[in-house]
């Protein structure tokens, strides 16, 4: 079975892109083959600081190997390195409708608190359609925001395979199961998020044991004294789930352990766990990303691996769309 996902080199990654991300990256590699994408060429669609892409995509590569992606099992790269995507991108637009790519909510999201709307944050999912069909993939771990892009995904890769010919594996998403999603310790009903989030509900991977430890004290808990998940105590259910990710076990063997004790206690044990589950990554993240050499040597690999799957799907595309091959 072939798995894709892309990851976006943008914003300070924080717990729950790893909880909810890089950690289930590292699980997704034992069901086949898989691939993992930075998608530099997706960042650029809202306006972007050249020097930040630069650093973010080292960045995040160095985070993916922290969190367990080993870059001789799985193909990890980067997205411009193979100008198949770019290419794959615009043949794919042939068979992509105007007035669905108008209807992505994302796009209207993005696209109304913008002044300027570049047309690349219109067509982002065409491209996002190429990276998947290239790699004749199977699944797609993705968040539940993306579930329309892959939906528009896979009738692109339906309308290509009726009007071109079967050239296409039309792809099915794998989505995170609810409770994998971490929410801002502040405002506890958002997701974490470094975009959306609050600055102290954020738990970012890098930052320091104290400053994490401090996050967590002044978690936003919820009225009522007992700890139990419950829809209407987020800030609970999320301090639960999370201590269970960190420690290894159930949110309802977390809940038995804090029988008749205080939301004060609670707090300072999910710090210190996530301080001690985050910190063999941080430091594997710190030495990885001190050799840049390093770094691109093995994108090198990656880019080379990548190219050679996805050459033939490019080719046969071209070839079914008439286009004459060069001589
Ligand atoms: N749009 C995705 C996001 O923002 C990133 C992405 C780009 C992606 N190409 C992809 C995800 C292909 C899965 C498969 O999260």
């Amino acid at each position: 079975m072939r798995i894709f996902s892309g990851i976006q080199p943008t914003g300070d990654k924080h717990l729950g892109n790893y909880i909810g991300g890089f950690r289930q990256y590292a699980k997704t590699q034992e069901l086949g083959e898989a691939f993992f994408c930075i998608v530099d060429l997706h960042s650029i669609t809202v306006e972007h600081d050249p020097r930040d892409l630069y650093e973010r995509t080292l960045d995040l590569y160095a985070m993916l190997l922290a969190a367990g992606l080993d870059p001789n099992r799985s193909t990890v790269f980067v997205q411009s390195h193979v100008t198949a995507h770019a290419e794959a991108s615009w043949l794919l637009s042939a068979v992509t409708s105007f007035g669905q790519l108008g209807r992505m909510t994302q796009f209207k999201e993005k696209g109304d608190v913008r002044e300027f709307v570049s047309a690349g944050l219109f067509t982002y999912p065409v491209l996002m359609a190429g990276d998947i069909l290239l790699y004749r993939t199977d699944r797609v771990p993705i968040g539940d925001d993306q579930r329309q892009h892959l939906e528009l995904a896979r009738d692109v890769a339906e309308r290509f395979n009726s009007r071109f010919g079967e050239t296409f594996v039309v792809p099915e998403g794998i989505y995170p199961e609810v409770g994998a999603r971490i929410m801002d310790l502040q405002e506890t009903t958002r997701k974490m998020s470094t975009t959306g989030g609050t600055e102290q509900g954020t738990v970012k991977l890098l930052d320091e044991p104290d400053v994490i430890r401090k996050k967590f004290r002044l978690a936003v808990t919820d009225s009522g004294r007992e700890i139990r998940r419950a829809a209407d105590k987020p800030g609970v259910s999320n301090l639960v789930d999370i201590l269970a990710v960190a420690t290894d076990c159930t949110p309802a063997e977390v809940e038995t352990a804090y029988e008749g004790k205080g939301y004060g206690d609670l707090k300072t044990d999910v710090g210190d766990a996530v301080v001690a589950f985050v910190t063999p990554v941080r430091e594997r993240y710190l030495e990885l990303r001190g050799d840049e050499p390093e770094l691109r040597r093995l994108l090198a690999g990656g880019a080379e691996k990548a190219e050679t799957e996805a050459a033939p799907t490019l080719a046969a595309m071209y070839e079914r769309m008439g286009f004459v091959a060069r001589g």
